[in-house]
């Protein structure tokens, strides 16, 4: 498997729904997350879907294209920017003691560094505070250009803004916290002098162009969420972007095992790399010149325990004699590249041997020319039947004491296995950097859930509070109705206590009026009947409830009413001269003729109320 083309290992099976959403990302917005690993970016795409209430990558798609504002919540989601400063403060602290020291210090040059993908700015502050404690803060000034990349424009504003909070700062000790920020607004502003030095912009790192000529490359937990493939081509801008003696510093998740022929580790533990100056392996096209002329007529010496060593070589071997001549060839030899003993003596471009696995004659020609031995590395060599083996090539020229050419060797070393291990090797340990960066970018997308959990849960305490806080007064409210009811219960009670007094008083008023011998009526100063007794109707002829309310002079009762209306009056208004009585002819309902001794009485309320009357109607004799 060819290096970077494997899948990530937690890859999800493709699906075209998403990738179709990827596509319109990319053309709406210009956001090309193909190179990012599928399974993490999946699972924040559908954090984001959750969040809006959609369930299939299609739909969400639908949803984008109505609501253009969801483009930012979506890129917020899945653009973690969880960073702070000082992260991984051993590292930090090496950079600042060893590393610094060492390279800017030497110099007076300028001092160029680069922090890509760095978030909301709290890396770039750290390297600027860092290079400011190595060089003084003079010379950091007229040395040091930091530039801080992102493709997240909301990061870099609040990176721009260079304010952060007491609980951003808790990694910055004290002393540094004093010298390199100012209180401002219950925050912390970084001081001018830091400001000036740091520049923050755009970069896409998987499409725009490196800062180049860079001496500090620091590009942390950002490539672990890109897959293999595209770590790879950003890794070869990263390289590009480096000056000869630059250094690399990664997060602690990324490890470049798979990548080891860009950059050497200088200090893996806390991820301090170096370029490697041009790429290690040289593949150099073969030149197609015939064999140099050997210079030197020599007798090939063939001791016999030399020979039988040589034969016996575990190494395919041939030797050339100085005219380019087969002069001998080892058992491994004969066996590995079809050799004959007919062919001893032959010139080497009448073999096989030479044009296949490889044209030999130029690597044996600069070989004779260096006057050294040469190597061409990792030949492969497909064989008859398919098999396919891995060479190491070396080309000796043999010079005799003066430096005369006495012949040439050319050594067949057989690395297929050590191919296959190193092989196996690198495809572990892509696996096991794929698992931790996995890992790592697991972490940060679970502070961030942390963290966003953490909000609600602040804001259901605060709801709780404030339910808590509406029920201290729903329960002081409902006392005080308690208390209410208690009262109205209580004047309920009263209220009963006085009907009662009351209703046993009318009984008892009913029962005086009813029990008397006499007809009587009360009337007040209206003339309007209030009582009426059981006698008054048996002597009248009209009942009760006919008479109460009734005005007395309406009642047809055969009374001459006009001596009692002047009667009445003199009574009502307190007459000396009323009559005490007046008695008077009358016929009754039922016809009968009556004598009627009539007496009016005066009553008043004990109060003064209304005053009002009593007529006491007794018969005293018959009527003749
Ligand atoms: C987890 S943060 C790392 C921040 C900081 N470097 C640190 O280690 O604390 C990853 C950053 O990479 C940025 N990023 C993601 N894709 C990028 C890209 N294609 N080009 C540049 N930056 C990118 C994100 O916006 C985010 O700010």
């Amino acid at each position: 498997m060819s290096e970077g083309t494997e899948p990530d290992l937690a890859e999800r099976a493709a699906d075209p729904a998403f990738e179709s959403l990827l596509a319109y990302l990319h053309e709406e917005r210009g956001f090309d997350f193909t190179g990012y690993k599928r399974a993490s970016l999946m699972r924040r795409v559908e954090r984001r879907m959750a969040a809006a209430g959609i369930e299939t990558f299609d739909a969400y798609h639908d949803h984008l294209v109505v609501h253009p504002a969801e483009f930012q919540a979506l890129f917020d989601t899945v653009l973690i920017n969880v960073t702070s400063f000082f992260r991984d403060v051993d590292s930090w602290d090496y950079l600042q003691h060893s590393l610094l020291p060492d390279s800017v210090l030497s110099t007076d040059q300028p001092v160029r560094c680069w922090v890509a993908g760095c978030a909301s700015g709290e890396e770039a502050y750290t390297l600027a505070i860092v290079l400011a404690e190595v060089l003084g803060i003079d010379a950091f000034r007229q040395r040091v250009k930091i530039y801080a990349t992102d493709v997240d424009e909301d990061a870099l504003a609040h990176a721009r803004a260079a304010t952060y909070s007491a609980k951003d700062l808790q990694h910055v000790p004290s002393a540094l916290r004093e010298t390199y920020f100012e209180p401002g607004g219950g925050r912390f502003i970084v001081r001018k002098e830091l400001r000036r030095a740091v520049i923050f912009g755009r970069n896409d790192l998987v499409k725009d162009a490196p800062i180049s000529h860079v001496d500090v490359l620091t590009c942390r937990n950002t490539l672990m969420y890109f897959n293999a493939e595209t770590q790879a081509q950003i890794l070869n801008r990263l390289h590009f972007a480096l000056r000869p003696d630059g250094y690399l510093f990664l997060g602690k998740a990324e490890m470049l095992l798979s990548h080891s022929s860009y950059f050497r580790p200088i200090e893996l533990r806390r991820r301090f790399f170096k370029k490697i100056a041009s790429a290690p392996r040289d593949r150099r096209p073969l030149a197609t010149s015939a064999p140099t002329a050997f210079v030197k007529d020599s007798t090939f010496d063939h001791g016999r325990l030399a020979h039988s060593a040589l034969m016996s070589s575990a190494a395919a071997q041939i030797v050339l004699d100085p005219d380019g001549r087969l002069a001998f060839a080892n058992n491994r030899a004969m066996h590995l590249c079809g050799l004959v003993q007919r062919d001893v003596g032959r010139p080497i471009q009448d073999l096989e041997i030479s044009y296949r696995p490889i044209e030999l004659r130029a690597q044996i020609d600069e070989a004779v020319q260096a006057r050294r031995p040469t190597w061409l590395r990792d030949v492969e060599w497909v064989r008859a039947a398919g098999e396919k083996i891995h060479l190491d090539i070396q080309f000796v020229p043999l010079l005799d004491e003066l430096s005369a050419l006495e012949g040439v060797t050319v050594i067949f070393n057989d690395v297929t296995q050590y191919r296959q291990l190193q092989n196996d090797l690198l495809y572990a340990n892509r696996q096991l950097e794929t698992a931790y960066e996995e890992l790592q970018s697991t972490v940060e997308e679970l502070e961030t859930t942390n963290e966003e959990l953490q909000s609600t849960v602040e804001e259901l305490e605060t709801t709780n509070e404030e339910l808590q806080s509406t029920n201290e007064e729903l329960e002081t409210m409902n006392e005080e109705l308690q208390a209410m009811n208690d009262e109205l219960n209580g004047s309920n009670q009263a209220l009963r206590e006085h009907q009662d007094e009351v209703d046993r008083l009318n009984a008892f008023m009913v029962s005086v009026l009813e029990s008397m011998e006499s007809g009587v009526a009360v009337v007040n100063t209206d003339l309007q009947i209030m009582a009426w007794n059981a006698r008054a109707a048996e002597l009248w002829g009209v009942r009760t409830d006919e008479a109460v309310g009734d005005h007395l002079f309406n009642l047809d009762i055969g009374l001459p009413l006009e001596p009692i209306r002047r009667a009445l009056r003199a009574t009502l208004s307190d007459d000396a001269s009323a009559p005490d009585y007046t008695d008077l002819e009358a016929v009754n309902r039922r016809g009968r003729r009556v004598r009627v001794r009539v007496t009016l009485t005066p009553i008043r309320g004990r109060e003064g109320g209304d005053p009002a009357a009593m007529l006491m109607m007794d018969v005293i004799e018959p009527a003749t």
